[in-house]
């Protein structure tokens, strides 16, 4: 079993697309294990944003992630990391299939309305980040 770290964006949380997201990844057979809501400060978004912190993007990234409230989920599952990838689509939600939530919903590449942990070794960081052991449940 693997878990991954999804955020549900700024973007989304305001569409009302919360619940079609969760959605979207129940019906891969994702289960979510932990969830909360919360309004991240620029610390944590940093912090959870930190590979990209040379990157032009940077600030506005930390800026939009840091907007309004978001909701962060642990989905587990066998490959966990891999589905919640293909279910979110291409970063860029103009390259984004369809049939995936970039790819049906997403308006541009900050507006992208989910993230998701891209390896093993990220989605451990980023869990750890987020919630606290007693926090995620085993059920
Ligand atoms: P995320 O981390 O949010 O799940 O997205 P991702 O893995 O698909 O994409 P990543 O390369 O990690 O980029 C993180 C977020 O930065 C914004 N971005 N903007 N303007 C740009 O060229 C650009 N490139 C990336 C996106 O909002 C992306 O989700
Ligand atoms: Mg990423």
């Amino acid at each position: 079993m693997e878990q991954s770290l999804v955020l549900i964006k700024p973007d989304a949380v305001q569409r009302g697309l919360a619940g079609t997201i969760i959605s979207r990844f129940e019906r891969q057979g994702l289960k979510v294990v932990a969830m909360k809501m919360l309004h991240l400060d620029k610390a944590l978004a940093q912090r959870h944003y930190a590979i990209h912190w040379d990157k032009p993007f940077f600030n506005d990234l930390v800026k939009f992630i840091t907007s309004s409230p978001i909701i962060a989920i642990i989905f587990e599952g066998d490959r966990a990391i891999e589905t919640v990838r293909q279910t979110m689509g291409a970063t860029d939600p103009a390259k984004a299939k369809s049939g995936t939530i970039r790819g049906d919903f997403g308006l541009n590449i900050q507006h992208n309305l989910v993230h998701g942990s891209d390896s093993s070794e990220t989605a451990k960081k980023e869990i750890s980040l987020f919630f606290t052991p007693e926090e995620i449940f085993d059920y």
